[in-house]
């Protein structure tokens, strides 16, 4: 398995602002992380749960207020460097998979490690990580060729190949049978603790949430802790 990096993941959020137009999202949202915890982040639907890992993830600005991570505020850099940063720091695991349905699971979870051009152990850790997964004998097949919770077995594979320091996931068992969903949790945090990374999670279901370190309640674009 991959070795934990060096850097002690670190997560500050300071009066974090996000309007969209006329709709503000998120007022005033402050706090601060650090080291392998796991998070978990739930709220009514549409209290901006999204927006908020959007924003951690770099996919989207704050309106105002600062996001630093590991100390560096990722907004200030240039577009080319915030896409390096955000594809060696950050993992990503959405509700919908987002596989590239033409391409194979080994394929797809490569996908990330093309930035970086001498990246010869990038395959190694794929076929390292789809074992990981329970998905050694499906490593040819096409996303249409899986079930549900493999796919996002697949999606956790890729969000995880290039060992970001904090991994996100937006409602990853949302599509998922309890059964699936249990076993996809189970996943989530057993390569959480093996790979020592940050890990945050937007939920709906608070069986999963109480699995958690530390438990984040967004209520009209405000955060609290609970
Ligand atoms: N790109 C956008 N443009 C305009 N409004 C947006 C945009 N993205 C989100 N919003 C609005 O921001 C609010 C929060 O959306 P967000 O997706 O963050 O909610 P959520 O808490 O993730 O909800 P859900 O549980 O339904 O996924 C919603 O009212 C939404 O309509
Ligand atoms: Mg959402």
């Amino acid at each position: 398995m991959q070795q934990p990096r060096a850097t002690t993941p670190s997560l500050k959020i300071s009066h974090l602002f996000k309007d969209f137009g006329a709709v503000e999202v998120l007022r005033n949202v402050s706090f601060s992380l650090t080291g392998g915890t796991s998070v978990v982040i739930t709220g009514p639907s549409g209290s901006g749960k999204s927006t908020l890992l959007h924003i951690i993830g770099t996919l989207e600005e704050p309106s105002n207020g600062i996001v630093e991570i590991n100390n560096t505020n990722p907004f200030t850099l240039s577009e080319p460097e915030l896409a390096a940063y955000r594809n060696s720091v950050i993992g990503f695991v959405f509700q919908e998979h987002h596989l590239l349905p033409q391409y194979s699971v080994l394929e797809n979870v490569l996908i990330p490690t093309l930035a970086f051009k001498q990246d010869a152990n990038a395959t190694q850790r794929a076929h390292q990580l789809i074992r990981r997964v329970g998905l050694a004998d499906r490593m040819s097949h096409r996303p249409g060729q899986l079930s549900g919770g493999e796919r996002q077995r697949v999606a956790i594979a890729r969000a995880l190949i290039n060992q970001p320091n904090i991994l996100l996931c937006d409602e990853p068992t949302g599509n998922l049978d309890t059964a699936t969903t249990e076993t996809i949790a189970n996943l989530l945090f057993e390569l959480h603790n093996a790979e020592k990374n940050m890990l945050i999670v937007v939920t709906h279901n608070l069986a999963l949430a109480s699995r958690f370190d530390r438990h984040l309640q967004l209520t009209d674009g405000a955060c609290m802790e609970s």
